[in-house]
């Protein structure tokens, strides 16, 4: 990517107000003449995080975050800098001037904000339409029999599409949108493409409007849901791709409920946004649906950006397994956890929630099983016990997932797991994920190779690190020679082993180096292995306010903790096995009393101050 010209960024800086931002992302409290909130950053019961409109700056007193709109954006999103002035020139509709002036790139950027101002628009409309015209009754009735109140189809800006073309084509003449940019939002379709004269048509006809929007809340789509039996098309029908609309990347609701994904460091994955909407409304809000769509590599990404761990909540048919397999193998290579709640057969979570109530159905999410209990439990069904062959065969099923598991203490106590579950050695089981894994291992190699003929060396993937503590405490190494120098003289503590992400940490541990030194740190970063390089250059050059010792021992204080509950939580997951010999039980019990002593043992985070 080119540079980004510096009178650009400041344009866009001061075209981004800060807490119309922030308050996009996360929902913040006036305090005098500052905004207050809960952290994003880090877990906190007391709001520490702190956003001053006058200095246009935020603050997190608990952690240390700190930052202008583009750190925040940047933090947030876990994007490049230029990615993160990118986002934000977007949404202030400022087109990012190269060096040189670019026709098309000029031309795409006003199609961007006519799209936007298309859709933002025609979702009023639609929402208008159902609200006030005689002809939407059959929707407002069909809301009525789904128990969806008036207060929640605002909320969702839920609309109607009338059942012929001639009013949309009537509201965008009077709107000046032309049948050009109709077509190109996917609203409407040419009656003949060759032949433009001949006019449009409307994709969306007598159906239930759902906007889809942008995790900034911008309207980039929609999805229309049949109102009678007898009508033609599918059940829903979705806007295409377009330039706002990415189908293999949209969550729909991620705009509303990420906050509670964050919070919760988990989301609930279900189908349809009947479903999303129906959690919802009765208070489960860390909810997504990907839009009728299979679930990609890029939804994992997104997803992975908010939360630790993901629960599939879908259908229990053999569409519904597949799915959810599907969700695991991308969700897995993104080192997020996967549970499944398995629902009862015929039944969805807007039905459940219907028939039991909220409460049930939030107990099905709090007993969701690992994934590979359920697919170990999915499968068994037609399996003979009896026969190793069997057996060996079902390992090797499982095996090819565990292989996609990439944090290795989680794989070793998958293998422990299902090697009890199955009754087949954990060598074996090993020898089988060893050898998927070299299976993966080549084909992603192959495929990576494909599309060039030249031999270019191999370049292993560049390091990152998502968790803020993990990389405040590393940002603290490079940058503080006084605090470096604290903790390289105690060992490297063994929990961080247990923390993702913490390789670059634990290699500065114990470099040798000064941090007061440019010279010795960048001498330093280049001895580093190449993958970590990148990564630790920008973690010296980032613009942050300074970095203590104290704060380092509250991040470290925090990962003990953090390494404790993945290990109890672990512990309680193998407790849920029912084959386990009650010795082993016996021990896992112990281990768990073990930790929680060990945890009060640890002082809570502080997260007042000054
Ligand atoms: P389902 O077809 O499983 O939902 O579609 P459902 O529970 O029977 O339908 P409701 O509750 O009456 O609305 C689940 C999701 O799959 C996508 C939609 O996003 C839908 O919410 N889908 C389904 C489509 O995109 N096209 C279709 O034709 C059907
Ligand atoms: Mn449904």
């Amino acid at each position: 990517m080119s540079m980004i010209p510096q009178e650009t960024i400041q344009r866009v800086v001061s075209e981004s107000d800060i807490v119309d931002v922030v308050g996009s992302y996360i929902s913040l409290k006036r305090a005098g003449a500052n905004y207050r909130a809960l952290c994003p950053f880090h877990t906190e019961k007391t709001p520490s995080f702190n956003v001053n409109p006058a200095r246009q700056i935020y603050h997190c007193f608990g952690c240390g975050a700190g930052g202008d709109v583009i750190a925040f954006v940047k933090e947030y999103e876990n994007l490049a800098f230029a990615e993160a002035v990118q986002r934000l020139a977007d949404r202030a509709g400022i087109r990012i001037v190269e060096a040189e002036f670019d026709p098309q790139q000029e031309a795409r950027s006003k199609l961007r904000r006519q799209l936007q101002t298309l859709h933002k628009k025609v979702a009023e409309w639609y929402h208008f339409l159902l609200f006030k015209k005689p002809a939407a009754e059959i929707a407002r009735d069909y809301l009525k029999r789904r128990q969806i109140s008036m207060e929640t189809a605002r909320r969702w800006q839920l609309g109607y599409a009338p059942d012929d073309t001639a009013p949309l084509l009537d509201w965008a003449a009077e709107e000046k949108f032309d049948h050009r940019l109709l077509v190109e939002s996917g609203l409407a379709m040419w009656r003949d493409e060759t032949e433009p004269r001949r006019g449009i048509y409307a994709r969306f006809r007598n159906r239930l409007m759902f906007p889809i929007a942008s995790e900034f809340g911008d309207v980039i789509a929609f999805s229309g849901r049949v109102l009678s039996p007898d009508q033609k098309g599918g059940k829903y029908v979705n806007s295409p791709e377009t330039i706002l609309f990415n189908k293999s990347k949209v969550f729909f609701g991620l705009d509303k409920s990420k906050r509670a994904i964050l919070k919760a460091g988990e989301a609930i994955l279900c189908e349809g946004q009947m479903d999303l909407i129906a959690c919802f409304e009765n208070g489960i809000e860390n909810v997504v649906a990907p839009l009728g769509t299979a679930f990609t590599e890029q939804h994992a990404r997104v997803l992975k950006r908010n939360a630790e761990q993901v629960v599939l909540c879908f259908d229990s048919d053999a569409a519904g397994y597949k799915a959810a397999e599907r969700a695991f193998r991308q969700l897995a290579q993104a080192n997020v956890l996967v549970k499944v709640a398995p629902l009862p057969p015929g039944e969805d979570p807007d039905s459940l929630i219907g028939k039991e109530g909220a409460e049930l159905f939030h107990e099905r999410i709090e007993n969701a099983l690992s994934f590979f209990d359920y697919q170990i439990n999915h499968l068994s069904a037609g399996m003979n016990w009896e026969s190793l062959r069997d057996r060996l065969e079902f390992a090797r099923t499982v095996s090819g997932n565990i292989a996609l598991v990439k944090e290795k203490v989680l794989q070793d106590s998958l293998i422990n797991q299902v090697s009890t579950r199955l009754g087949v050695s954990a060598d074996d089981i090993r020898g089988l994920v060893a050898e998927s894994a070299r299976e993966l291992d080549r084909q992603s190699r192959s495929s990576a190779r494909a599309p060039s003929s030249d031999d270019e060396p191999e370049r292993p993937p560049a390091f990152f690190i998502r968790d803020p503590t993990v990389r405040i405490l590393t940002q603290i190494l490079l940058r503080n020679e006084s605090a470096r120098k604290e903790l390289a003289s105690r060992p490297l503590p063994a929990y961080l082993g247990e923390i993702p992400g913490t390789q670059l940490l634990a290699r500065l541990w114990t470099a040798d180096f000064d941090a007061s030194s440019p010279h010795s740190v960048s001498a330093c970063i280049n001895t580093l292995p190449e993958t970590f390089q990148p990564l630790a250059a920008e973690l010296v050059a980032e613009e942050i306010p300074p970095l203590d010792l104290n704060m380092a021992e509250a991040c470290l204080l925090k990962l003990n903790r953090r390494a404790l509950r993945n290990r109890q939580n672990e512990i309680r997951a193998g407790l849920n096995n029912l084959n386990l010999p009650p010795a082993e039980i016996q021990r896992l019990t112990k281990e768990l009393l073990d930790l929680s002593t060990r945890l009060k043992d640890i002082p809570p985070p502080k997260t007042t101050g000054g």
